[in-house]
């Protein structure tokens, strides 16, 4: 089903609370698409550094917001056979502001005056949900190129996931209420009761502020809020498309969590919110789920896919060794470092496996939910991430099936 859904959507949206792994993910999905032979993008929002170099987005797309073609011999060099084409992207809000400002606006001159205007910049990143409106705004625009296959946007680390979600409906409620926008509605309707107070109230009210602010602030921002009443209707527009192509068929959203009770209770509120907002929801992923083999008597962790110790254990093992001292010697005290080490490898993996049954227990529906297992390090090359693809198309790892546990998914 994941595989199928790689191959044949063409808009993927990965939200989630902040740090559950969506920039990983995302890049992984759109890479899964490229090796399965697709031409994808991976819209990511503040990857890490050593991803975003990995992705070789770092340097060259720092600061302008295109595409940019992971280039084979990347590919090469990571061992990776490919057989679509991967690009990468870092979304830059303000570009992506201007160019709806150039859209919208009802005239070039306006369009430059606003973008001259010494506010403007402050106010297109410090509006309530416009770098949020902006991510979606950007995937719109892309998909209108038809130069994809496949888009996987990454989201913001949003406090609440669901600002995402309304971030269009947001961004013009504060657009449209623009107090002295209203003044000026009111001010112009002559005869009304309300004109005649408001025109004295806002001049007043301008007067004052004048008095604190000087005289050009008032201007520059009365002027940019004159100017910014002018894109509203273009703007409607645009976030009704842009919520159209959320709604569309070929678009699904995935909900990343950590197997963790805060998180997964905020991607239940989530699917919930999508659903009411009728959002086509694919699924939840379970990212950093820990695992563990038995092996012998004992339990190994499960790290990287295979069934060595991890050198986390190891480190474990022999940070205990200066208390080797006692009767058993160095390899009583290892055995007893490493069996206390599975032992809470076995309790983080049981309790990671009842949190994600409580997810499927109380999701709405019978939805997909996959595993992805916590690795050993960071995520941060195309080996990396071409691994977690590999996971991603086979829709996660297996359950572990824990032999003293009345749970089971
Ligand atoms: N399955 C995993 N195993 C181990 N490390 C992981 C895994 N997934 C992600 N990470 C690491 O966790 C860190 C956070 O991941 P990532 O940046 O993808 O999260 P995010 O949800 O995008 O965060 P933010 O909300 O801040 O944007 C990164 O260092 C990444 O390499
Ligand atoms: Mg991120």
């Amino acid at each position: 089903m994941i595989a199928q859904i790689l191959r044949d959507s063409r808009v993927i949206v990965n939200v989630g609370s902040g740090g559950v792994g969506k920039t990983t993910v995302s890049a992984a999905m759109a890479l899964g698409a490229a090796i399965a032979g697709r031409k994808s993008l991976v819209m990511t929002i503040d990857p890490a550094r050593r991803l975003a170099n990995a992705l070789g987005i770092e340097n060259s797309a720092f600061g302008s917001d295109h595409p940019f073609e992971v280039d084979a011999a990347r590919f090469a060099e990571a061992g990776v056979a490919c057989d679509g084409r991967f690009f990468a992207m870092m979304l830059n809000h303000k570009e992506t502001f201007d160019r709806l400002v150039d859209r919208y606006a009802p005239s070039v001159e306006s369009a430059e005056s606003l973008k001259e205007n010494p506010w403007y910049q402050q106010m297109s990143t410090a509006l309530a949900g416009a770098q949020d409106y902006m991510a979606v705004s950007r995937l719109h625009e892309l998909v209108e190129t038809g130069a994809y296959d496949l888009i996987v946007l990454d989201t913001p680390p949003t406090a609440n996931a669901i600002d995402f979600l309304e971030a269009p409906e947001r961004l013009m409620g504060v657009l449209n209420f623009q107090p002295l926008q209203w003044f000026q509605k009111h001010v112009s309707d002559e005869g009304s009761q309300a004109g005649r107070l408001l025109r004295w109230g806002g001049a007043s009210l301008l007067r004052a502020l004048g008095r604190v602010t000087g005289r050009e602030v008032i201007d520059d921002v009365s002027q940019l809020l004159q100017e910014l009443g002018g894109l509203y209707d273009g703007f409607r527009l645009h976030a009704q498309e842009t919520e159209k192509l959320l709604r569309a068929p070929h678009s699904q959203f995935f909900m990343v969590t950590a197997p963790q009770r805060t998180s997964i209770l905020e991607a239940l509120f989530f699917q919930k919110r999508l659903l009411e907002a009728r959002m086509p929801f694919a699924g939840f992923w379970v990212n950093r789920v820990p695992g563990y083999l038995r092996h012998g008597e004992g339990w190994l962790a499960l790290v990287n896919e295979t069934d060595l110790p991890s050198e986390q254990a190891i480190e474990v093992a022999l940070r205990g060794l200066p208390s080797m001292q006692g009767e058993q010697g160095a390899l009583g005290t290892i055995a007893r470092e490493l069996r206390a080490y599975h032992r809470f490898v076995y309790a983080a993996a049981e309790l990671a496996h009842r949190e994600i049954v409580f997810l499927r227990e109380r999701a709405i529906g019978k939805p997909f939910v996959g595993r992805l297992p916590l690795v050993n390090e960071e995520i941060h090359d195309l080996v990396g991430l071409a691994r977690l693809s590999q996971t991603l198309l086979q829709g996660g790892v297996a359950p572990t099936t824990f032999p003293d546990s009345e749970h089971s998914t």
